[in-house]
């Protein structure tokens, strides 16, 4: 056994606690909030078919890269690559994602902050008498707000420092395997209703119908943007799962059932939000609160709105809360490995840093809306930073280590494991990784800043 081996890692008990894991970090704001805002101003199906096109040939193989690295080292994402390849910069991988963890984790906690805040509002602003101007001026008022943001922000990541602390597989695994089934059913129920709508119609036609004119460098960033976020990879995060795997999950359909329900999930997000944009005469280009303005309005006008809108925003607030646990996880396992900091001094750093930034996000809304680095906000530069530049960084150097590094046996027997058919796939996994995603990523990269 190799020096650094370190005390043995909790497992995930049941492998269908694997997927469900995978899946709880997948799914969260990234699916509800983000895409639709996302698809809403870089032109709908446009948008739309570059993100699907993504999730296939770049999400897949990367998530799997994750898996394999993650299963093989059994280590934080740092020392992963060092136990792959010692003596070489490629630990420094790492570090990208660590920092991307902690600036996603800052904005993220901003928005599952406004969920709370609607969670617990819900009474109020669904009285019989407020109107849609009425909640469009409420919203604007609460995130241009000098505490209440903060308030939210703060408090829930309070809450994810109290689920970490209960350690990895209790906390984490327990909530996403009983939660994640009832979203999806209420998701579905508020599909059947917006597609009902008057203008239901445009809303698919805007979202499902690409105008391949609208493809620009800037669609195409975004989409492998939105492609990475949601899938929480190119950051380690699911390296840091994989590394909790048993040898008995087959890695490939983890990957595959992952990327699905993400992609489905996301889907009838877009099917909600669009019919009703248009039904209720709104703008889908409104960017960051297209989601917050347009769900109210939809939980007006139906019967009980107050009650389906307590049960909605509770369940996003726990998506999210497994994808914030997800990422947190990948700078406590470091500070534990590398720093040998105990998982209670790990997780208060992490989350400290977290509030401090998180605070700075939550004011950009107001106080702090003129401090602009390139025109963008605190809040808006996290996001474009971490999902538009760092993890598809990320996914591109990932996927040339797995593809060009590590050793092919190391992935046939990590494919293999735990699953039938998985020596099928190993062709062609290895040839995405080796050439399809570095080279897509790279081209779009050099598109983006006008090169090519
Ligand atoms: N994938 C998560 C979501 O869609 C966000 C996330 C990004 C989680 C990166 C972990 C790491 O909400």
């Amino acid at each position: 056994m190799s020096k650094d081996t370190i005390k043995p890692r909790a497992v995930f008990a049941t492998r269908i606690g694997a997927i469900a894991t995978a899946v709880g970090s997948a799914v969260g704001l990234g699916n509800i909030w983000r895409f639709p805002f996302e698809a809403g101003t870089h032109g709908g199906g446009a948008f739309m078919i570059c993100y699907i096109a993504f999730i296939m040939i770049l999400g897949i193989p990367v998530i799997c890269a994750e898996f394999i690295i993650g299963r093989h080292t059994r280590a934080n994402e740092t020392r992963a690559f060092r136990r792959l390849a010692p003596g070489t910069p490629w630990h420094l991988v790492g570090y990208i994602g660590l920092i991307a963890s902690i600036l996603i984790l800052s904005f993220y906690s901003v928005v599952a902050g406004w969920t709370l805040e609607y969670f617990t509002g819900s009474f109020s602003l669904f009285a019989a008498d407020a109107t849609t101007a009425d909640q469009h001026q409420r919203f604007g008022q609460f995130i241009s707000g000098n505490w209440r943001p903060v308030f939210w922000t703060i408090t829930f990541l309070a809450i994810n420092f109290a689920v970490l602390l209960r350690g990895v597989q209790k906390g984490i695994e327990r909530l996403s395997n009983i939660l994640m089934p009832i979203m999806f059913l209420l998701l579905i129920a508020f599909c059947i209703n917006s597609l009902t709508m008057p203008q239901a119609s445009e809303g698919l036609r805007f979202l499902f119908h690409p105008d391949f004119s609208q493809i620009t460098p800037s669609v195409l960033l975004s989409a492998m943007g939105q492609a990475f976020f949601s899938l929480s990879i190119g950051l380690g995060c699911m390296i840091t799962y994989g590394s909790y795997f048993s040898d008995r999950t087959d890695l490939i359909r983890c990957a595959s059932v992952t990327a699905l329900l993400d992609t489905g999930v996301a889907i009838l997000a877009g099917i909600i939000i669009f019919p009703a944009v248009f039904s209720f005469g709104m703008s889908p280009q409104s960017g960051p609160t297209l989601v917050f303005e347009v769900l109210p309005a939809i939980f007006s006008q139906l019967q009980g709105g107050a009650l389906w809108s307590i049960l909605f925003f509770f369940l996003l607030f726990l998506a999210s809360l497994t994808s914030t646990i997800s990422m947190s996880e990948i700078s406590i396992s470091y500070f534990m490995e590398e720093h040998r900091m105990s998982r209670t001094r790990a997780t208060t750093f992490t989350i400290g840093i977290a509030v401090i930034l998180g605070t700075v996000c939550a004011l950009s809304f107001g106080p702090l809306q003129h401090i602009t680095v390139g025109g963008l906000t605190a809040f808006n530069l996290f996001d474009y930073l971490s999902s538009n530049i760092l993890l598809p960084l990320g996914g591109m150097l990932i996927s040339i280590f797995t593809g060009w590094v590590v050793d092919r046996r190391i992935i046939r027997t990590q494919i293999t494991k735990g699953s039938r058919g998985g020596s099928h796939w190993l062709r062609p996994i290895v040839f995405c990784l080796r050439y399809v995603a570095p080279i897509g990523i790279a081209l779009i990269f050099l598109n983006s800043i006008g090169i090519i």
